[in-house]
């Protein structure tokens, strides 16, 4: 996925506000679970929730990303980090809290692992404990064909990133076609994602079928949504 762009992930993303999406997430958890202590991230990229986050939890981060997960080692290296397949991992300790965000479930692919990666994350949750996932968008949401650009401007680096939406069944695909501009040159490549458009009815059966009682926050830290939920104590 992040193959050919982890050293820019940073950069592509840096309109995020990390600091208060990680604020919001510590706000509810603090309404639902006060004296909280530890958190898993699974799925935490280059660590910039982890960074934030770390300020309230014992934290530590899993991703499936080896380029990513060196990025987040720069950048919170005394954190307890994996590499690893949200689908079905097994660190051997559980946490208070598990989140996983970013839209990053998507990218699990069907139906099956949805229910594979809550269950993996259930598994690592204390009794009571709570699950915070940040969904990809719905079908009816996703339109294909739609043509986007994001860029970056800063004095030594220019990015100019363009996406063709597309879709193949219950994937939404993403062809990104990157050009990158630093003092050593232009670079120039491509990279393809595919991330499943669940409804939210899939969702749910997957926090239920994990024993979760759930809640859906529709705005949720970035527009995209948010459930939140609670395992049996
Ligand atoms: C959109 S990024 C989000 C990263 C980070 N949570 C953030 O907010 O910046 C999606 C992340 O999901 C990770 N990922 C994708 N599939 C995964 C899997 N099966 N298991 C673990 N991580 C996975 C990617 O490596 C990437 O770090």
């Amino acid at each position: 996925m992040f193959t050919n762009s982890a050293h820019i992930y940073d950069a592509v993303y840096s309109f995020k506000d990390y600091e208060a999406e990680s604020a919001r997430v510590h706000e509810l958890i603090e309404e639902r679970l006060p004296g909280a202590a530890t958190l898993l991230d699974v799925a935490c990229g280059t660590g910039k929730h982890l960074e934030q986050l770390r300020a309230w939890y014992e934290v530590s981060g899993l991703d499936l990303d080896p380029k990513l997960l060196e990025i987040a080692k720069d950048r919170v290296g005394d954190v307890d980090l994996h590499q690893g397949d949200m689908t079905g991992f097994s660190l051997g300790r559980r946490f208070d809290v598990v989140t996983c965000l970013f839209s990053s479930i998507g990218y699990v692919g069907t139906v099956k692992r949805l229910g594979g990666a809550i269950a993996a994350m259930a598994a690592h949750l204390d009794p009571g404990g709570l699950l915070i996932v940040e969904p990809w968008l719905t079908p009816d949401v996703w339109v294909v064909d739609r043509p986007h650009l994001l860029s970056v401007d800063e004095p030594d680096l220019k990015i100019a990133r363009m996406t063709m939406s597309g879709r193949e069944g219950r994937l939404a695909i993403m062809s990104f076609e990157y050009l990158i501009g630093t003092p050593a040159g232009i670079e120039t490549f491509s990279e393809r994602h595919e991330a499943a458009l669940f409804t939210d009815e899939e969702y749910r059966e997957a926090f239920a079928a994990a024993g979760f009682v759930v809640e859906h926050d529709p705005e949720g830290l970035i527009g995209r949504g948010l459930y939140i939920a609670q395992s049996a104590r």
